[in-house]
């Protein structure tokens, strides 16, 4: 696949070893990338290849192999870098994942700005990644938890958001996309806002990075999170962007090797960006695999990806309407392909067990986002979320298994 041939996803399928296999006796329809995507064999080769021929730790040593291992590990940053257009690579921290970028953002902040009766802003429609580091923060400075409402549709109000913006708002963190509803935050809007408010902002973006050309430098976001797994790199390593100021201006969040400049008992003194916030050994082999991740959405191109994934979702949008008892959880204009459902009253986890002996692999239940299933006032959801590798057939095979549950639960329904 280039860039400039006609995109048809069975020739990049043939990347993605995992895809051939057969579950239940049908060819496997994965539909969970919003969970995590599948690795293509560039990524897993590279990670091999470092494995068997250049495995060293990092920044340590003299000798040929660490050397190597080093380029190796800074060159990926160097991709994380131009990936998401930060000025300089030293703003891009390695991290487990998005997870841990926003506590270590959490934790900074507790321990170095905020005071009883701050506030901190997020949305009703956060991942409880984005949700529980600020509630155990609020807890030990005494600040206070604010949330930005959304409407029927799943999109956040604009308006009691610029009410909720206020002198005692000392951060605002936000999704840019819903992992539950696939709403895409008007995130330019919001970090302006924020900012004209005195406000610095972190953006999670990890339902974003696999999807569309993140430019930090243009948002302007003072803090951006993501994950490697859900852009088809491997677990166990994600990044935290940060402006170089903030960064120089928290706290470390961990202590250990490499994150620190000179040790005494009396007196110990820290590196500087990035290590100073990369204690211990980092994820290497993974870091690597990051990088091989970005060389291959470069190579497929994020105008290929969108425009197959928006044919996907629109088909799939139009197509499960019709379906008898469907309804759409979250109905955003502005959307990424990520479609949560409900059918009938018919539980998703025994919708999701009937997909599953058709081959068809969804999520289902509260997408570790409770609080914006309960704002839609359903206790679980089945989400089916694309990604570039999917098929109109393997949509429509997720059509024709719903029809087939309607007909199982046909009772059911009176
Ligand atoms: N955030 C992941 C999901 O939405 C785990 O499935």
């Amino acid at each position: 696949m280039t860039k400039n041939s006609l995109f048809n996803p069975a020739l990049i399928r043939d990347d993605f070893p995992i895809l051939k296999l057969a579950v239940h006796g049908y060819p496997l329809a994965y539909l969970d990338n919003a969970a995590t995507t599948q690795k293509p064999e560039q990524v897993v080769e590279a990670m091999q290849k470092y494995y068997f021929e250049q495995n060293a730790n990092v920044h340590r040593g003299t000798y040929a192999l660490t050397e190597i291992a080093t380029v190796l590990f800074e060159n990926a940053r160097k991709k994380v870098q131009q990936f998401i257009h930060a000025q300089y690579p030293h703003e891009c921290i390695f991290v487990r994942g998005t997870t841990e970028a926003i506590n270590l953002v959490a934790n900074g902040f507790s321990r170095s700005i905020l005071k009883p009766q701050d506030e901190i802003l997020v949305s009703q429609i956060e991942h409880h990644a984005n949700i529980v580091p600020w509630q155990l923060v609020c807890k030990y400075t005494g600040a206070i938890l604010r949330v930005i409402p959304c409407n029927d549709q799943g999109e956040l109000l604009i308006d009691a958001y610029a009410a909720l913006l206020g002198p005692k708002t000392k951060l605002v963190a936000l999704t840019h996309i819903s992992n539950v509803l696939g709403t895409i935050n008007p995130i330019e809007k919001m970090i302006d806002m924020a900012h004209q408010n005195g406000t610095p902002i972190l953006i999670d973006g990890a339902q974003a990075v696999a999807h569309q050309k993140i430019d930090v430098l243009a948002l302007d976001c003072d803090f951006y999170a993501f994950s490697a797994h859900k852009m088809y790199g491997p677990t166990g390593v994600g990044v935290l962007y940060g402006k170089s100021e903030w960064l120089e201006r928290l706290p470390p969040y961990q202590g250990g090797g490499e994150m620190i400049q000179s040790v005494s008992f009396d007196n110990t003194t820290y590196n500087m960006l990035p290590y100073k916030f990369e204690a211990g050994t980092m994820a290497i082999c993974e870091a690597i695999g990051l990088g091989a991740a970005i060389d291959y959405l470069h190579h497929i191109g994020f105008d290929t990806i969108q425009q197959h994934e928006n044919a996907l979702l629109h088909y799939a949008l139009t197509a499960l309407e019709n379906i008898p008892h469907f309804r759409f959880i979250g109905q955003a204009k502005a959307r990424a392909p990520v479609i949560s459902f409900v059918l009938g009253d018919v539980h998703p986890h025994d919708i999701g067990t009937i997909l599953d002996q058709r081959g068809i692999a969804v999520r289902t239940g509260k997408h570790c986002a409770e609080p914006t299933l309960d704002r839609f006032g359903v206790n679980a959801t089945v989400r089916a979320s694309f990604a570039m590798y999917n098929t109109i057939q393997e949509i429509e095979r997720l059509i024709k298994a719903l029809l087939e549950v309607n007909m199982l639960f046909k009772r059911h329904y009176g």
